[in-house]
């Protein structure tokens, strides 16, 4: 009985390695594993067998049992991944799924506060719907005053706006902090203004304000013009234009060459060579006094900054408007 056990056993190698096919090997599964089969042929024959040697050779036979049916499942395993390989054709081209990237604005501004950092600015953050007292009372602008023309105001009640530019935060940062003090706040401001080419309901500012004790109209200038060459090219220009704001005393506008052209003139620059950024200026004690700060013992500087404009002149981007309409096929050249 053991020999006839082991003869099954060669003789299922045998048979096993010469399947070639998925019938063949179904065939041979029935032919060894089925009630009728080999394997149940030899369990049929225990019933002669001694009952001293019954659990040797049921042992053997149980054994061969599963040796086969483990064989068997093994093969049908590596049949069926074959199988499925050969439905893959892996000379198809991928599908690429859609990266998204960064918006351009996104990208101008990380990149702004990243040179002011290392200017050794640190960053601060205000809320876009604000007090009429923070957006203009404590910047030296009082109700009434014609200097409100300046910025046309979305009001949501008489005491609260849209703010108009990012300058209330020097005062919230000068109410909770003593000089000296070197910050830029980043954010979105509203005006009243009908879209078009240079103009937008919302952009976006980057708000500098810098007090210590001798504090001088030449450090904002040296802070714009380094700024301005980190950011374009130390060959960039930058002109000041004497101006007017309530909160600063000097008041200037200032003016980057236009990167695009570099002066000679374009749809960027309007054919002035030159972009206008937006205004700085010596913080007016007025202001100082709102805050309680000693104007005899302090001084600073303050300026504001287009980073839509920025962002037009980094790219040579003609039209605000492509910034908020949110065509992919614009975006996607970023
Ligand atoms: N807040 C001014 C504006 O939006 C710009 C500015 C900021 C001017 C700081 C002077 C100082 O037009």
């Amino acid at each position: 009985m053991l020999h006839l056990i082991d003869k099954l056993k060669d003789k299922f190698e045998n048979d096993l390695a010469k399947v070639q096919s998925l019938p063949e090997i179904e065939k041979l599964k029935i032919q060894y594993t089925s009630r009728k089969g080999k394997v149940a042929e030899l369990f049929n024959q225990m019933k002669d067998v001694s009952s001293e040697e019954r659990p040797q050779i049921g042992k053997k036979l149980n054994e061969l049992k599963n040796h086969i049916n483990s064989k068997i499942d093994e093969y049908l395993a590596q049949v069926k991944t074959k199988s499925a390989e050969s439905q893959l054709d892996l000379t198809l081209p991928g599908r690429n799924p859609f990266v998204g990237r960064k918006h351009p604005l996104t990208k101008t501004l990380e990149e702004m506060k990243s040179i002011f950092c290392r200017m050794g600015f640190s960053i601060e953050d205000g809320p876009e719907i604000e007090t009429d007292y923070y957006c203009f009372e404590a910047l030296n602008i009082p109700k009434n005053h014609p200097a409100r023309d300046m910025q046309d105001t979305l009001y949501i009640t008489d005491d609260i706006v849209l703010r108009t530019h990012t300058s209330p935060v020097q005062v919230r940062v000068m109410e909770k902090t003593s000089p000296p003090v070197k910050i830029i706040a980043p954010g979105r401001v509203y005006r009243r203004d009908t879209p078009d080419a240079s103009h937008s309901p919302f952009f976006h500012q980057v708000e500098g304000l810098v007090v210590d004790e001798g504090i001088c109209f030449g450090d904002l200038k040296g802070v714009i013009t380094g700024f301005a060459h980190k950011m374009f090219g130390s060959d960039i220009k930058v002109r000041f234009r004497p101006s007017f704001f309530p909160f600063t005393e000097p008041s200037a506008e200032y003016d980057f060459i236009c990167v695009f052209c570099r002066g000679k003139g374009c749809r960027v620059c309007k054919n002035t060579g030159w972009v206008e950024i937006s205004g700085a200026g010596m913080v007016d004690p007025n202001v100082f006094k709102y805050v309680n700060y000693d104007s005899e013992k302090y001084t600073g500087y303050a300026f504001g900054m287009g980073v839509d404009r920025i962002a037009m002149l980094r790219y040579g981007i003609y039209d605000i408007r492509l910034f908020f309409e949110n065509d992919v096929r614009f975006l996607e050249q970023f």
